[in-house]
C-alpha cells in the first residue's frame, strides 16, 4: 500500500500544498520548524484517526483559518483505482470524513483504509514509559486491521464509564442496583475478553518477528522476549481463554464494590494490562541500555509492519520522524536495506540521511510550510 498524492489546506504552518510520494523512498528535508513534521501528522492522522503528537484537532488548524481540508490517495497492490481519503477539520470540532466521496459515519470506518506504521523519537516511551504506551502502541497497530477490535475497544470504553459512573454514585451514598452493576460488569469483561485474545495473539505474533529483527541487528548477542502480562491474570505466555478470562474479571468485578469505590477507580480490566518487554531475561524498561531500548522500540515497529503485511497481504506505510538522526550510520543502512522495497516517508533536517544522494530516494524539501523543491 502506498500514499501518491497528500494534499493540504490550512494544516498546521502549510496554507496550501500537494505532495506527490514516490513508491520508495521519501525524505522530507529542511530546517528545523518547516513543517516536516507536520506533514507526517496530516497523513498519519487517516491511518490512526488522530493526532499522534495528542494534538486536538482544532489544534491542527492553520492559526487564522477557520478549517482545515486534507487528502490522500492511496494505490493498493492489484486495484486500479486509489482509494481517496478525505478530512476536514473545523474548529467546532467534528471532523467530516470521506471515503472516495462518500462520507464516513465515524473515525473507525476509516480507520484501515490507510495503514501506516510510525515511529518518531518519542516512541522509545513503548520501552522505557508506562503500561498506557504499550497499550496504545497494541490498540493503535491493531486496530489498523481489525475493525472488530475497535469496535471492542469503544464498547469497553462505554461499558467502563457506565460503571465508573455508578461507581461514583455508590461511593457518594446513592444506591446502585445490583442488576444495573451486574449488567455493565458483564459488558466490560464481554469486551474485555475479546480485547486481551486480540492482545495475546498480536504480542505473540511481535515476539517472533521481534525475535528476528534483533538476531539480524544484534547477531544473536541479545535475545529480547514479548509476552502479554494480564494485570488480573499475571504473565499470559501459554495461550489465553477468553471463556475464562471474561468469567475471572466478571467476579472481580461484581464482588468488590466496597474496594472500589474506596480506591475510587475501576481496579480491574485490560486498561491495566502491559506488555513485558525482556532483554535477555531482565526488564527493559529498567535495564536496557539507551541503544538497547531505541533498537527494541524499532524492533517492535519493524515487527509491527511485518505483522500488517501477513494479515493484509500488502506492506504498510513507513513513516519515520526524525528517527535517522539519532541512529548511527550501521543502524541507519539496517533500516534504509531492511524496508526495501516498501514506502518510507521520512523527516530529516539534511538530505543526506539516506546514503546513496539522488536517484536513492526523491528528496522533497520544505519551506515554511511548502515544498520548496523536488529532486
Ligand atoms: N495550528 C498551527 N497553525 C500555524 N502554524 C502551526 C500550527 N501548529 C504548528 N505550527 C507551526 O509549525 C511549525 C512546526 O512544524 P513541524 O513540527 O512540522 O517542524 P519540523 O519541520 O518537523 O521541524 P523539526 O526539524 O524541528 O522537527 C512551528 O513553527 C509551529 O509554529
Ligand atoms: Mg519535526
Amino acid at each position: 500500500m502506498i500514499v501518491t498524492r497528500a494534499v493540504f489546506r490550512d494544516f498546521r504552518n502549510v496554507e496550501e500544498e500537494t505532495i506527490e510520494f514516490s513508491p520508495t523512498v521519501n525524505v522530507l528535508w529542511g530546517m528545523n520548524a518547516q513543517g516536516k513534521s507536520n506533514i507526517l501528522e496530516g497523513i498519519y492522522l487517516f491511518a490512526r484517526g488522530r493526532s499522534f503528537r495528542g494534538a486536538h484537532d482544532r489544534d491542527m488548524i492553520r492559526q487564522d483559518a477557520s478549517a482545515s481540508g486534507l487528502g490522500v490517495s492511496v494505490e493498493r497492490e492489484g486495484e486500479k483505482y486509489p482509494v481517496e481519503l478525505i478530512a476536514e477539520l473545523s474548529r467546532e470540532g467534528k471532523k467530516r470524513l470521506l471515503r472516495n466521496g462518500a462520507p464516513l459515519s465515524s473515525v473507525s470506518e476509516m480507520i484501515g483504509n490507510l495503514r501506516a506504521v510510525l515511529f518518531c523519537p518519542a516512541h522509545l516511551s513503548v520501552v522505557n514509559g508506562g503500561p498506557a504506551e504499550r497499550r496504545s502502541f497494541l490498540d493503535v497497530a491493531i486496530s489498523q486491521l481489525d475493525p472488530g477490535y475497535i469496535r471492542d475497544l469503544s464498547l469497553y470504553r462505554a461499558a467502563y464509564s457506565h460503571r465508573a459512573a455508578l461507581l461514583r454514585r455508590f461511593s457518594s451514598g446513592a444506591e446502585v442496583r445490583t442488576e444495573e452493576w451486574e449488567v455493565f460488569s458483564e459488558q466490560m469483561s464481554d469486551a474485555a475478553s475479546r480485547i486481551a485474545a486480540a492482545r495475546f495473539e498480536y504480542v505473540k505474533k511481535l515476539s517472533l518477528h521481534v525475535a528476528s529483527f534483533f538476531e539480524e541487528m544484534t547477531g544473536g548477542a541479545e535475545s529480547p522476549s514479548v509476552s502479554y502480562k494480564s494485570h488480573l491474570l499475571g504473565g499470559v505466555e501459554d495461550g489465553y481463554d477468553p471463556a475464562e478470562g471474561k468469567k475471572i474479571l466478571f467476579d472481580k468485578l461484581t464482588s468488590n464494590i466496597e474496594r472500589e469505590a474506596a480506591a475510587g477507580s475501576t481496579l480491574w480490566g485490560t486498561h491495566k494490562d502491559d506488555i513485558r518487554l525482556a532483554l535477555d531475561g531482565s526488564d527493559a524498561r529498567l535495564f536496557a541500555s539507551q541503544g538497547q531500548q531505541r533498537s527494541f522500540a524499532l524492533a517492535l515497529k519493524l515487527s509491527e509492519g511485518e505483522i500488517s503485511r501477513e494479515k493484509s497481504g500488502e506492506y504498510p506505510v513507513f513513516l519515520l520522524d526524525d528517527v535517522f538522526s539519532e541512529l548511527d550510520a550501521n543502524r541507519r543502512k539496517y533500516i534504509t536495506d531492511r524496508l526495501l522495497g516498501r514506502q518510507i516517508i521520512v523527516t530529516s533536517c539534511e538530505p543526506s540521511v539516506i546514503p546513496g544522494g539522488e536517484g536513492a530516494a526523491r528528496f522533497i524539501e520544505i519551506k515554511n510550510g511548502s515544498v520548496a523543491g523536488v529532486r
